[in-house]
């Protein structure tokens, strides 16, 4: 099989993973035969990176060990030379014996260089294989890297004519118990939820990752406001701490210097690599002006206002040519879900392909 052919069906593995801290990635192990021998991808922070993923499925059927040193592993990026909540997978790599790596994009981030550390192992490494397609995979991923600051995902849920609150400000709930049951899924696999000082002051959320039942989820992101106004010891996002105990002010309204300094951050031991901005108006606004959204969940209820606020204000478009236009996300569930009765759609801003098909 061409080199190309399976790093499509990388490409396709890839897509099946979450979007966040890390890169979408996928992995095919292939014999000498061409024979498929198992394929992998990342599922997100903290989870077996793809080519473990693969090596270990293969693992699995093979108890007794083969030898791979005429099989090739196939990755649409460059495997990381890095130990961090994961093994280095150019050490996994070496371990296994694989003989031939042929991988896609190169890693822009710290973690780069694991190529040349396979060729020193003297592993038979092609580089740039449908490059400008495993790039534009992850093209808001490396945005996020090369700005230094984490992954923004941009959570919008509004009634159908985009109003996330009534003229008398009520605004809970508008969207259905599916749609606030998967933010609460999107939440726990964040690093950080960021709000506004306002909704903390109009709604008083506990900005928490519940399951469906409302217990608490194993992991729980850090809580942040943005804005100048103090928050007070009262609102229920503090439990009753100090700030840094769980819970943190920004105070400026500058979304790259917000995000800037949650990247210097650090919540139960790890760097605040995703965050989930909830709102309101004015902090998505200034997000999504800024050009500093990578991802957005948007939650349609099937319900009319008329009036009231809109989920997104000025964000400086003055004719339609200027509007910031998004693509279907085909990651994660896909690009689109029935919330009943709600629509979510799953979008990313465009870029040159967002999809192995595009
Ligand atoms: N449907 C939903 O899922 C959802 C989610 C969240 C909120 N909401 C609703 O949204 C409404 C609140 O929206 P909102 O726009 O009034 O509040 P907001 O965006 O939560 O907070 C606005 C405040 O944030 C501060 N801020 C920080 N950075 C800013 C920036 N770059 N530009 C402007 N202000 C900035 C300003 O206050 P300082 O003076 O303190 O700096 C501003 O007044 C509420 O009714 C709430 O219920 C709905």
């Amino acid at each position: 099989m061409p080199d190309e052919a399976v790093m499509r069906q990388a490409l396709d593995a890839a897509i099946r993973g979450v979007r966040g801290a890390n890169p979408l990635v996928g992995a095919i192990l292939v014999s000498a035969a061409g024979e498929v021998l198992s394929t992998g991808h990342h599922r997100g922070a903290g989870t077996f990176h793809a080519e473990r993923d693969a090596l270990e499925s293969f693992a699995r059927e093979h108890p007794a060990g083969a030898d791979l040193g005429s099989a090739t592993l196939y990755s649409t990026l460059e495997p990381c030379r890095h130990q961090g909540r994961q093994p280095a997978c150019t050490r996994l790599i070496i371990d296994a014996g694989v003989g031939r790596v042929v991988h896609g994009a190169s890693d822009p981030s710290s973690n780069g260089g694991g190529a040349d550390v396979l060729r020193r192992a003297g592993v038979d490494v092609v580089s740039g294989v449908l490059a400008q397609q495993c790039e534009a995979l992850n093209h808001r991923w490396v945005a996020a890297a090369v700005q230094a600051r984490p992954f923004v995902t941009a959570h919008l849920a509004q009634t159908l004519d985009g109003r996330i609150a009534a003229p008398d400000g009520t605004s809970q709930w508008i969207t259905s118990k599916a749609s606030r049951d998967h933010t609460h899924m999107v939440r726990s696999r964040t690093d950080a939820i960021l709000v506004g000082t306002n909704t903390v002051a109009v709604d008083d959320p506990r900005l928490t990752a519940r399951t469906p039942t409302g217990e608490l989820t194993l992991r729980q992101p850090l809580r942040v406001v943005m804005g100048m106004t103090p928050v007070r010891p009262a609102q229920k996002l503090t439990q009753g701490l100090p700030e840094g105990d769980g819970w943190l002010h920004l105070r400026t309204r500058d979304p790259l210097a917000a995000l800037q300094e949650l990247a210097q951050t650090t919540h139960g031991g790890y760097p605040i690599k995703h965050v989930l901005v909830e709102g309101g108006q004015s902090v998505l606004s200034a997000f999504f002006a800024a050009d500093l959204v990578d991802e957005v969940f948007a939650y349609h209820a099937p319900l009319l206002l008329g009036a009231g606020r809109s989920s997104v204000g000025d964000i400086g478009v003055r004719t339609l040519s200027e509007a910031p236009r998004f693509a279907l996300d085909p990651a994660d569930s896909g690009p689109v879900q029935i919330m009943d009765p709600d629509v979510c759609v799953h979008l990313q801003p465009k870029g040159d392909t967002c999809s192995p098909e595009s």
